[in-house]
């Protein structure tokens, strides 16, 4: 953090609760024992705090993420790669119909900076936003302690493949990463691998689902391999999706364990389009057109695969790229 942006983030003093209220443009944020209060010009909102601190933790952990980041049906901001739109009611017909919708442009620094100082003022300690609900504290109370290592966890994003000499590592049970309890039936060997000599630091291979089982957080995609713009970024998933995420292009989803039910609306209004049932080895494609929603009843493993082009928001826009993957 820059000595600038320490500056430019509007807090007040801690309220009785201990928290601090945050202002962002023409957005006030407080929160207090159970609840987090939204106003702006036009309107107001509340959401569950526990809730709105996985969703904050997703935009701050993946900054702001690809398109929209909807932390509810009302509530969330939208990506423009170097400035960040902030919304209220902005994705909600109801909201628009009656003209209480409202969007703020900010340069993504202020926001970052604003993000992250609400995520750590809030997070008590004993709560991490990003485990899953059954393997963390509660969000809720007056401020005790923080939980500042677990918030400033940012994704492991390889820039090659995980595993090759240099770049991300395996996790193992030394690095403080054991098996995860719903994944004790997880082979952990790995491939053995026999490269030319002078080729060793080329050539590596890895159990995905070994990497996979040992992973301490849920709904937070690695980057586990890199092809030019082809992202492979697999997760683990329990319990839903904290935010509804609006594609700005279309993404893949490969089921690799369980089963992770898809919730599909239109991007633009939250009107219902689909459900999705997804089973091991089942593959979808999401529309960029879209939000979605993720429900997973046990712990389940999904790769994502996205296309990181930054073309790609425009021609699909304009309409020189379809929304959809493929015609048949
Ligand atoms: C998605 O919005 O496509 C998404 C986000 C996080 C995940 C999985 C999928 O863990
Ligand atoms: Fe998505």
């Amino acid at each position: 953090m820059t000595v600038t942006d320490q500056q430019s983030v509007h807090a007040t003093e801690p309220n009785e609760e201990g928290y601090r209220g945050f202002t962002i443009g023409h957005f006030n944020l407080r929160r207090d024992e159970y609840f987090v209060y939204i106003d702006w010009p036009t309107g107001s909102h509340t959401m569950s705090v526990d809730a709105f601190l996985r969703a904050i933790q997703r935009d701050v952990a993946w900054d702001f993420f690809y398109g929209t980041v909807n932390f509810d049906g009302v509530f969330g901001t939208v990506n423009h790669y170097g400035t960040v739109d902030i919304f209220a009611g902005r994705y909600n017909e109801s909201y628009r119909k009656a003209e209480l919708d409202y969007t703020e442009n900010v340069e993504t620094p202020l926001i970052r900076e604003t993000f992250k100082a609400i995520l750590d003022d809030w997070t008590s300690s004993g709560f991490d936003p990003f485990a899953s609900p059954h393997e963390t504290g509660s969000a809720f109370g007056i401020k005790h302690g923080d939980n500042t290592r677990a918030v400033t966890r940012t994704r492991v994003a390889a820039a090659r493949m995980v595993g090759v000499p240099g770049d991300a590592p395996l996790r193992s049970d030394e690095d403080g990463y054991p098996v995860n309890r719903m994944f004790a039936d997880v082979p952990q060997d790995e491939p053995e691998v026999y490269a030319e000599p002078g080729f060793e630091n080329e050539v590596a291979a890895f159990s995905l689902f070994a990497y996979l089982s040992r992973s301490d957080v849920t709904w937070n995609p690695s980057v586990a391999s890199v092809c030019k713009e082809s992202l492979f970024c697999p997760t683990t998933e329990e319990y839903i999706l904290p935010i509804i995420h609006g594609n700005d292009r279309v993404e893949w989803f490969i089921q690799l364990s369980d089963e992770i039910t898809w919730e599909v609306e239109d991007r633009e209004t939250g009107a219902v389009r689909a459900r999705v049932v997804m089973k091991p080895g089942d593959v979808s494609a999401m529309p960029a057109d879209i939000r979605h929603q993720g429900y997973s009843p046990k712990r389940s493993m999904l790769l994502v695969w996205e296309n990181n082009s930054a073309d790609l928001p425009d021609l699909i826009a304009s309409g020189k790229t379809p929304t959809y993957p493929i015609d048949f």
